[in-house]
């Protein structure tokens, strides 16, 4: 345990475990709201392991939800514009109470994984937007988080952390469990499953998907408005987007930009040749019999 100072500033903490899966010890105890947390009919949950472009479909949704209209977007903050669900730091209000004091109809971020997703969900049938990138980038994207998101403990090296993300010890547990439940999942419920690679590829089809999911009709030029509000060049410099409005005590951008590349197939700067052999044969080992493919680029 770390001293009582450091928590207080939300800086590095060791990881607990819930249910099995780890995570911050502030999260951890305020499951008991999260668990009971009461979900609103008209609740939309964003819903993905962490470093899959959360942001990115946060900030598409609230577009949306504003018909285009960027300024409205600006109003305040991405986190608190769609707040973190299961998100409590010893500062400042949790997930569940910013939620409490959002009128309707709230988008809300997620990383849950399917088995413990709030009951209220299921039973209020929300929809669900659920985005997966592949695990090559995604374990980058993490190890770059895990340095500049000071909550998260020492990485370590670059292999001891891609070693770790593959046992599924890193906060959020294994990316394949979190994948393959909320993929099966979608056959019996309102949840509509996107992939980062296809969002960089076409987003204006990912949105018409998005906009169909949600029985919504918007203007070719609102949508082009929302294409371009939400590239990687705009997001990186918008304050409302880009996390640098986050005290310096839980984000560090001079370390790594929370808007680090934004592209896909940049593993390959990383991963050594022994790494990418290892790494595909234990993915093939862990989606054995899945239906489930990801785009590796
Ligand atoms: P990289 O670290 O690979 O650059 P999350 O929001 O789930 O934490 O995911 C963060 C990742 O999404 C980062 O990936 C970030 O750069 C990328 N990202 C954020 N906004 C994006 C956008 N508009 N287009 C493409 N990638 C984006």
């Amino acid at each position: 345990p770390l001293p009582a100072m450091e928590q207080e500033d939300g800086t590095k903490q060791d990881l607990g475990s819930l249910h099995g899966m780890p995570l911050f010890r502030s999260f951890i105890e305020g499951w008991p709201q999260v668990k009971a947390f009461q979900a609103r009919p008209d609740d939309l949950l964003i819903c993905t392991y962490p470093k899959s472009g959360t942001t990115w479909l946060s900030e598409i949704m609230d577009m949306i939800y504003h018909n285009g209209d960027a300024e409205k977007c600006q109003r305040d903050a991405i986190y608190n514009r769609v707040p973190f669900l299961e998100m409590k730091v010893s500062k400042g209000p949790s997930g569940v109470e910013q939620l409490e004091n959002t009128p309707s109809p709230r988008l809300v971020k997620t990383h849950l994984p399917v088995q413990l997703l709030p009951t209220s969900f299921w039973e209020k049938d929300c929809k669900i937007i659920y985005m997966a990138r592949n695990p090559k980038d995604v374990v980058i994207s993490y190890y770059y988080f895990y340095k500049m998101g000071k909550i998260h403990p020492d990485p370590s090296s670059k292999a001891e952390f891609l070693e770790n993300f593959m046992a599924g010890k890193v906060v959020y547990g294994s990316w394949y469990d979190h994948v393959r439940g909320w993929w099966e999942k979608r056959q019996e419920k309102n949840i509509l499953y996107v992939f980062y690679e296809d969002m960089k590829k076409d987003p204006k089809r990912e949105i018409q998907k998005i906009l169909q999911f949600l029985g919504k009709k918007l203007a070719e030029e609102t949508v082009e408005k929302i294409l371009h509000h939400t590239s990687f060049q705009e997001m990186r410099k918008n304050p409302a987007a880009n996390y640098e409005t986050m005290p310096f005590t839980f984000m560090d951008h001079s370390i790594s930009p929370f808007f680090r590349k934004g592209i896909s197939g940049d593993w390959k700067n990383h991963f050594t040749v022994a790494q990418n052999e290892r790494f595909d044969q234990h993915y093939q080992e862990h989606m054995a019999g899945s239906d489930l493919h990801f785009q590796m680029e």
